[in-house]
């Protein structure tokens, strides 16, 4: 088969690594791919949200098979074009998106279905925000309705910060269009879980869970970022909780997805909070995770391809998903500055790793024949082992075999894992 994989994340360096070890696939093109993609399929230097080029680029390679990576293209609609031409694809189409695209969408759908998750009121004027600003409990959590790189989430501890939010996203339309409507909600304690399923509207697969780490900084420091590392499995997500998880969450949702009239064919990532009521949902994604999907995918033991094809083809059922009990953990290495300012064109030096180490490129690309850094996020350093404890100190044990000027890295992932 000749597949094309869009996206140029570590996510999908993690998907076009496994993809190009597959002998049923020929051809394995990666759109627009980044410098380390380059060694296991051909670039294509188109971006993402250039809908049209990517199905003129598919039409034209006669591509028999797509995998979505990023959010965008998702909720531009990337699936339908493509189905309408005939190529078949791994993700959910633009009906289906939304449940990533609106927060305004997936806090009423999960109201409607009795899903659970935090209270919280919609606004798309700011004086009626900004009036209940002054007398909601804090701290409260404002979200822009539409995607925001990961960066539309605010928690507002006093009044001040609560309206300078409010201002920010409606007024000074910090994320554009997406702030027009947001989602004033509060504010759950517990620890975080993500949870990626397989999904085809028919049944669902829960993959190994894990725990992101969002800060920048440790200790949970610093600003949201799009996630700085990840351990597999969560140990505060138990086999109990998983099985509450599948009736009062995930299978409802799947099943609120088809009564909609929007069954949701692709990943459904499940952002969880095990508040001390129980488990509640933070967030839907309508994708992989990443980095989570760089941490989880090392213990799949089943053939991913099949699997991608199955969820395409509605019979997940028939395949087998099957994962090892090992425990992994992915460190990220940031450009200095990320998530706010940072630079690129960064020389990258790349020493040797140990044995079983996976290497992950993010925002890298080669200037010449210098590998140089992207991006803000430029490289994800996977380690898998029995432990977690050991996969944690072999991801750390390499990270002085990368630098670039300005590197930056959390140095406690795993840390409140092994605290369990
Ligand atoms: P999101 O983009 O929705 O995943 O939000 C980013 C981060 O903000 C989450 O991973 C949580 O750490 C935090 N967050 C979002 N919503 C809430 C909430 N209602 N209560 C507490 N923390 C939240
Ligand atoms: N790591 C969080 C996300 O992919 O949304």
């Amino acid at each position: 088969m000749d597949i094309l994989v869009i996206g140029s994340g570590g996510r999908e360096h993690a998907l076009v690594a496994n993809l190009s070890h597959n002998a049923d696939v020929n051809r394995l093109f990666a759109l627009p791919g980044n410098a380390g993609m380059a060694g296991c399929a051909t670039l294509v230097p188109i971006g993402t949200k250039d809908l049209d080029r990517i199905v003129q680029f598919a039409k034209q390679e006669k591509v028999d098979f797509v995998v979505v990576g990023p959010d965008d293209p998702l909720v531009l609609g990337l699936v339908d074009l493509l189905e309408s031409e005939g190529i078949p694809c791994f993700g959910p189409d633009k009906r289906s998106a939304i449940l990533e695209g609106s927060k305004v969408f997936s806090k009423d759908l999960m109201k409607r279905y009795g899903i659970p998750s935090a209270e919280y009121e919609v606004f798309d004027k700011v004086e009626e925000a900004l009036a209940y600003a002054k007398t909601c409990a804090l701290p409260s959590v404002v979200k822009a309705d539409g995607l925001a790189l990961g960066k539309g989430v605010v928690i507002a501890h006093t009044r001040e910060a609560l309206q300078t939010a409010i201002r920010a996203m409606m007024v000074d339309k910090v994320f554009g269009s997406s702030g027009e409507s947001i989602v004033v909600e509060q504010f759950l304690t517990g620890f975080e879980v993500s949870v990626l399923t397989f999904t085809d509207g028919v049944s669902l697969v829960p993959l190994p869970s894990s725990m992101d780490h969002k800060r920048a900084f440790d200790g949970d420091q610093g600003p949201n970022t799009g996630g700085m590392g990840v351990i597999a499995p969560n140990p505060y997500y138990t086999p109990e909780l998983q099985e509450l998880c599948m009736q009062q969450i995930f299978l409802p949702t799947m099943a609120a997805m088809n009564k909609e009239g929007r069954t949701f064919k692709g990943c459904l990532y499940f952002g969880l909070m095990l508040t001390p009521d129980g488990p509640k949902v933070i967030e839907y994604n309508a994708r992989f995770g990443d980095p989570e999907l760089q941490a989880v995918l090392p213990l799949l033991e089943s053939d991913l391809l099949s699997i991608l094809l199955a969820v395409s083809q509605q019979r997940l059922k028939d395949v087998e998903v099957k994962f090892s009990n090992q425990a992994s953990c992915c460190v990220v290495l940031a450009s200095g500055g990320y998530p706010t300012c940072y630079e690129t064109g960064k020389r990258i030096t790349v020493g040797t790793f140990e044995e079983g180490l996976v290497c992950l490129h993010a925002g890298t690309r080669f200037d010449g024949t210098t590998l140089v850094t992207n991006g803000g996020r430029v490289m994800n350093l996977v380690a898998t082992a029995q432990t977690l404890k050991e996969a944690v100190e072999k991801a750390y044990r390499s990270v002085d075999s990368v630098s670039f000027d300005g590197m930056q890295y959390r140095k406690d992932i795993g840390k409140v894992a092994l605290e369990a």
